[in-house]
């Protein structure tokens, strides 16, 4: 097999008591893993972990073959613009401009062209003229999933994406997102809280009793 996007191995993170110990996960391209688990038992805390935001206390993190910890600055500050795409609930757009503009400023960071495909599938294609305010939450929650994906992330890390979402924009958006890594070979990490959500994904943990859990 090859080597996996995403390895973590050991991982053990406190803040005032003991959220969870000795996690191991992994995740191989073009697959998807959902997170799940009750509120306050540290799925962000774990997402901010994978994704470079924090360091814990213990374990390693091998994220696109590169061991997070041996890491200065830079390379960390390349890795999150070129190759990490995180989705959280509450996007943040810029509120004055457009919605292509709000994309824009992704790919020109990350040196990529806004990609019409994925504007289309997420059914924002129209709508790019848009100042940020005038859209629904709905709608701008899509655009900042657009801004992500347009920079063509190779693992993309989701905070209950679909939190916001009526049902069918929440498919929508699921569709668009397990389409996406398999025309990318990338991989999906997905905190949610939704069961339908999480058992569209290839496998699903949950995090309980400090630990984490395949349950699928
Ligand atoms: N930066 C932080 N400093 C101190 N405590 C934190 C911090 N981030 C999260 N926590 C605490 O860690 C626990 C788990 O939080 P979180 O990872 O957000 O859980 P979940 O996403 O599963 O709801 C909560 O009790 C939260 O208050
Ligand atoms: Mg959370």
């Amino acid at each position: 097999m090859s080597q996996p996007l995403l390895e973590a191995t050991g991982i053990s993170h406190s803040f005032d008591y003991l959220l969870f110990s000795d996690i191991h996960f992994s995740i191989a391209s073009r697959q998807s893993a959902a997170i799940v688990g009750r509120s306050g038992s540290g799925k962000s805390t774990l997402l901010h972990i994978f994704s470079t935001f924090l360091q814990p206390n213990k374990g390693e993190v091998t994220l696109l073959e590169h061991d997070l910890y041996t890491l200065n600055n830079e390379e960390i500050e390349a890795l999150r613009r070129y190759d990490v795409g995180i989705i959280f609930q509450f996007h943040y757009l810029f509120k004055g401009m457009s919605a292509l503009e709000n994309i824009s400023v992704a790919t020109m960071l990350s040196g990529e062209e806004i990609d019409n495909a994925i504007l289309k599938k997420l059914q924002i294609d129209h709508l790019m003229a848009h100042k940020t305010s005038e859209l629904s939450g709905g709608e701008q929650q899509r655009v900042s999933i657009a801004r992500v994906l347009s920079k063509k992330p190779r693992i993309i890390f989701a905070d209950e994406p679909t939190g916001n979402l009526d049902k069918e924009t929440a498919e929508l958006v699921m569709d668009v997102l397990t389409a996406y890594i398999k025309e990318h070979e990338a991989a999906l990490v997905l905190v949610t809280h939704d069961e339908t959500m999480a058992e569209r994904c290839d496998a699903v943990y949950r995090l309980e009793e400090k630990m984490l859990k395949e349950v699928v």
